[in-house]
């Protein structure tokens, strides 16, 4: 690890401990110009976007409640077509920034601009290593050739790249491929195994996630082809949070609302009517308050289990168990016991 995210994990520990909200993460819109099928946030309907000025102004009493990193999000942040103002203004606060995208929009000023203010990195979502693959999840042709270029644009402006996958059918079908595709990018990668239900509609049945074998293979793959190993399973604490959010971080939408974190949009406290400070603390006693999932607490997959608020959240209930993060846990239980 290097200095700085040493330096970084201790400022955000040291935050949580005080309870500073030192990061935070915004999502900036919900538009997008791909609609991938699984997507928690994309709706078909275009929605209105908050203004520059309004997240300025939510940035700005972010920054005089101790926010020192900022993680943009949407939707497409590059399709809001001014969204690179309010990233220049952010950045000249002197706030390190990461950016999500799927790296289909950048043109060449958006690059030249970002070469001249770069953020900390860029993270950018792979969905496949062919346009075939792009069409299927997507609904985007063009997206895999236009991810590809961009990449090469960013890499020779010298800005540091992070990828991202995600797991679900299409993209483990074609698993050696997409291996392949991120092996000879040769950059870091950064990725989850968990995939919810779209936010708005509630469905679980509309997300098209892996089967708890097919996640654990999909796992062990990445371990094996790119040495990339996932997050350590959450260990609970004293109320089943053991991660800075409520802590030290916060989530706001593209409504302007406070909540924990992209995949736990809840309590959506309004900042635009009210001020930051108060949602702050309004989240904070959210999140200590929150009840602890008492199936966790004696289960004997708790340690092999990627369980936290988040994901009971997106399953249907926060203090109960979740058959399928239950499933899961159980087939690594049997992988660890020579059973698989
Ligand atoms: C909502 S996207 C926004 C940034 C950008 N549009 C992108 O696709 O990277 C942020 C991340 O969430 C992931 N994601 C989308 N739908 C998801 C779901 N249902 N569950 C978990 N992650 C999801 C995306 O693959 C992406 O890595
Ligand atoms: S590119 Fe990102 S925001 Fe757009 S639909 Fe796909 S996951 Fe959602
Ligand atoms: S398997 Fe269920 S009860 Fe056990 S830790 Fe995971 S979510 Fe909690
Ligand atoms: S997804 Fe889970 S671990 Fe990640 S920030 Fe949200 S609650 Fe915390």
């Amino acid at each position: 690890m290097n200095y700085y995210n040493e330096y970084k994990i201790k400022l955000l520990n040291k935050a949580s401990e005080k309870k500073i909200p030192i990061a935070g993460e915004f999502e900036i819109t919900a538009n997008c110009n791909m609609n991938c099928k699984m997507c928690y946030v994309h709706k078909h309907n275009k929605t209105k976007d908050l203004s520059n000025d309004d997240w300025y102004n939510i940035i700005t009493q972010a920054i005089n409640s101790g926010m020192l990193f900022a993680n943009f999000t949407g939707g497409e942040i590059f399709l809001k077509n001014d969204f690179m103002d309010l990233y220049e203004r952010v950045y000249d606060l002197g706030i390190k920034i990461i950016l999500y995208t799927n790296g289909t929009l950048l043109s060449d000023e958006v690059i030249e601009r970002l070469k001249s203010r770069p953020p900390e990195y860029i993270a950018i979502t792979i969905y496949g290593d062919s346009a075939e693959m792009y069409e299927k999840i997507c609904g985007y042709k063009d997206g895999f050739s236009r991810v590809i270029n961009n990449i090469e644009k960013m890499r020779l402006a010298n800005l540091n790249i992070v990828l991202r996958t995600i797991p679900i059918l299409e993209t483990y079908n074609n698993l050696d491929n997409l291996l392949e595709l991120l092996l000879k990018f040769n950059l870091p990668i950064e990725n989850s195994l968990y995939v919810g239900p779209n936010r708005y509609s509630n469905k679980k049945s509309d997300v098209d996630r892996l089967s708890p074998t097919q996640l654990l293979r999909y796992q062990k793959m990445f371990e094996e082809k790119l040495k990339i190993y996932f997050n350590k399973p959450f260990v609970n604490t004293s109320n089943g949070f053991n991660c800075s959010a409520g802590k030290s971080a916060f989530f706001v939408n593209w409504e302007g609302k406070m909540s924990i974190c992209s995949l736990f949009d809840y309590p959506r406290i309004d900042i635009l009517n009210s001020d930051f400070k108060t949602a702050w603390d309004k989240l904070k006693q959210s999140v200590s308050q929150s009840k602890k999932c008492s199936d966790c607490e004696k289960c004997k997959f708790n340690n092999l289990c990627y369980v936290c608020p988040a994901k009971l959240y997106s399953e249907g209930n926060i203090e109960k168990c979740s058959s399928y993060l239950l499933e899961c846990a159980k087939v690594r239980f049997a992988d660890k016991n020579g059973k698989i």
